[in-house]
């Protein structure tokens, strides 16, 4: 089974990326599962039920979240029935779900946050050992949302018998470090939208926020270089077998900027 994933898509530069690079993408490569990170698809904050629909069409099949799960509360209703997850160790009577099973491609998609300068929920490194164990007749891959490398890479290492790939979201920013050992791994996928301002949002805000110590609202200027970034993984028995990086600056041709190493 080939999946493929994209990180934090940001505003309508990042659903522009997708609506114009995706359709392309998935039909060239074969791709047989789309999985994306929903959390700034909506001007950076969550996602409305509009741009959900938009992301669909353009050929998202499993929506993984983050700290913005929530920001737009019309997602409550969404994640009732559409395949919309949050972070699995948000605390449980927290509407949605952490975990999406795709019984086609025998595939079972978690949505997990780190805790390093994040909201405080329950150990995603204690709750994703559990689970990922109820899962084990399934090809597992996790969006771990998380601030820092090293929680990735500790995390993954402590799961990489039991699944079949991890990649980070949430910096906005990609690593290089995509590599295979047993299982696919990348540190970060990086973001899709802007790519010449601060993580995907108008700098002057995040200047001004740094110099001051006040955050004013932050915006977004469609009129921004643009990137789209995604990565594709070969899976089977729930492992990894080979893994590449797509690549696309504005409306140009994509390309392969980097094949995993294998360890
Ligand atoms: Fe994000
Ligand atoms: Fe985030």
């Amino acid at each position: 089974m080939r999946l493929l994933f994209i990180g934090d898509i940001v505003g309508k530069p990042g659903r522009r990326m997708i609506q114009y690079h995706l359709p392309k993408i998935r039909q060239k490569y074969n791709i047989d599962v789309v999985v994306a990170n929903y959390e700034n698809v909506s001007h950076g904050f969550g996602m409305s039920q509009k741009n959900y629909q938009e992301m669909r069409n353009s050929g998202i099949d499993i929506f993984t979240g983050g700290n913005h799960s929530f920001d737009k509360k019309e997602i409550i209703e969404l994640m009732q029935t559409e395949p919309i997850l949050r972070p699995i160790n948000m605390y449980e009577e927290t509407a949605g779900s952490g975990v999406f099973v795709d019984e086609k491609h025998k595939l079972a998609v978690f949505s997990a946050m780190g805790m390093f300068g994040m909201p405080i929920f329950e150990n995603p490194f204690r709750v994703l050992l559990k689970e990922v164990k109820k899962y084990q007749d399934y090809n597992i891959f996790i969006d771990f949302h998380a601030e820092t490398t090293a929680e990735k890479r500790a995390l993954f290492l402590l799961l990489k018998d039991h699944i079949a790939a991890l990649v980070g979201t949430h910096t906005h920013i990609g690593t290089d470090d995509l590599m295979i050992e047993r299982a696919g791994y990348l540190s970060d996928i990086g973001l899709s939208g802007c790519y010449d301002n601060v993580i995907g949002m108008n700098e002057k805000e995040a200047i001004q926020r740094f110099l001051s110590g006040f955050s004013k609202k932050f915006d977004i200027n469609d009129k921004c270089k643009k990137i789209f970034q995604a990565v594709v993984f070969d899976i089977e028995h729930n492992s990894c077998y080979d893994a590449f990086k797509l690549k696309a600056y504005d409306f140009q041709e994509e390309f392969i900027s980097m094949r995993a190493r294998k360890l």
